[in-house]
């Protein structure tokens, strides 16, 4: 193999389409995914290239810093693409102190190890830190965030993300560690874990449960299909420069309550519901705490300097989410039921 890349976070959402991708499309690559399975990660998000000769799983916390420099002894990895955190803001506000854990000290002890390993030459080597948009806080009505615009976070998740951002730029500044680091949106798509919004309310329709709207409903996300996430993040770690930073957007503002109407509309559609059927089980329940009211990303600077752009529209990224979600039933039961995680002890019982 020409290169070892460690991908960690890879039995998430996002990462389990980036693990794909570069299992894929990169056979001349090792890559090795290192993931805590967390109720977060899920290996039957893997099954398809769990047996591809390119392909490692490795059990593992972020947060255990012994492992993690023995990890990097053991496999001498070029890059990293970092993924792994604790990425749900309503978790963060009820357990702030599992985000700190695992998105700060995770993070430094994975450039700790790094550090270590590539103190006798950095030639060939990268940190990629994937991060998110809420660094910035929230927009007013108009405006988006640029890769200039002031970290401003708002609930303990984005604070923790800001604090991990920071600490890898200081690693770049103060050691010369080679990073690039981008920020994206909300991100949409098959295999996400139905506590955010969009799966959260597609396994709603299908058991008729109520749709918990958050306080008037009029806040703005930015929604960009995972397998877009999965090729900018392919391109910025591939082609972006040193000690960049990139933005990562849908160019695709809207506001939740139009958003849940098209997602009802379009799940009545593709269950054979009358119109207006998955309507009536919208409900405006208590805000979130701290809110941020909108988010909007300027993605210019990816598109031009690396030339990538969204494949999908959103009418065609949500409709193909929905099919997704409704013909992996198993899929969804296992998630919600907790079944998902026998999964690694049937799987990987003799390893
Ligand atoms: P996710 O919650 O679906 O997956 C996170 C993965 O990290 C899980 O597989 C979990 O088991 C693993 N993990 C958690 N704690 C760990 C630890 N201590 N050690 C090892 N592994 C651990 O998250 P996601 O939505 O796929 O997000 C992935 C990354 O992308 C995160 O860093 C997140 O901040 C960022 N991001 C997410 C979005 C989004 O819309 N989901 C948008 C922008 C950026
Ligand atoms: O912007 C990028 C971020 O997007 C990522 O960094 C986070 O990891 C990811 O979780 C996501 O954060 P949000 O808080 O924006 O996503 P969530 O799906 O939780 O909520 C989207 C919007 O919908 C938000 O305004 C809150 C609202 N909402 C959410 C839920 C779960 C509801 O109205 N009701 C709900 O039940």
């Amino acid at each position: 193999m020409d290169k070892t890349v460690l991908i960690t976070g890879g039995a998430g959402f996002i990462g389990s389409h980036v693990v794909r991708l570069f299992v894929n499309k990169y056979p001349e690559y090792r890559i090795v995914n290192l993931d805590a399975l967390t109720y977060a990660g899920n290996l039957e998000n893997l099954q398809d290239i769990e047996n591809a000769p390119n392909y490692t799983f490795v059990k593992a916390d972020i947060t255990d810093a012994a492992a993690m420099n023995k990890l990097f002894a053991d496999y001498a990895f070029d890059g990293v693409i970092h993924l792994a955190a604790e990425s749900h803001v309503d978790r963060s506000i009820t357990n702030p102190n599992a985000f700190l854990l695992t998105n700060i000290m995770g993070t430094a002890n994975l450039l700790n190890a790094a550090r270590e390993s590539w103190k006798g030459s950095y030639e060939g080597k990268r940190f990629y830190h994937v991060s998110t948009d809420e660094v910035y806080g929230s927009l007013g009505e108009t405006g988006f965030f640029l890769e200039t615009t002031p970290y401003d976070p708002q609930s303990p998740y984005s604070a923790s993300k800001a604090s991990s951002d920071h600490i890898v730029r200081a690693y770049g500044n103060t050691y010369g560690l080679p990073f690039v680091i981008s920020n994206c949106s909300n991100n949409y798509g098959p295999n996400q874990f139905p506590e955010k919004l969009i799966p959260l309310f597609i396994n709603n329709i299908r058991s008729s449960k109520p749709l918990p709207v958050y306080g008037d409903g009029k806040y703005t996300r930015d929604w960009l299909y995972v397998i877009d996430h999965a090729r900018a993040i392919d391109d910025v770690y591939h082609k972006g420069c040193n000690a960049e930073t990139y933005n990562i957007g849908g160019f695709n503002e809207w506001q939740n309550i139009e958003l849940v109407k098209l997602m009802c509309a379009e799940v009545d559609k593709q269950i054979g519901n009358e119109p207006g059927t998955a309507d009536k089980l919208i409900t405006y329940v208590k805000d979130r705490p701290g809110h941020d009211r909108r988010y909007a990303i300027d993605a210019n600077k990816i598109k031009n300097e690396l030339g990538w752009e969204p494949s999908v529209t959103f009418e065609q990224g949500l409709a193909k989410t929905i099919e997704w979600y409704l013909a992996n039933e198993e899929w969804l039961n296992h998630v919600t039921s907790g079944d998902y995680q026998k999964y690694y002890e049937s799987q990987y019982a003799n390893s």
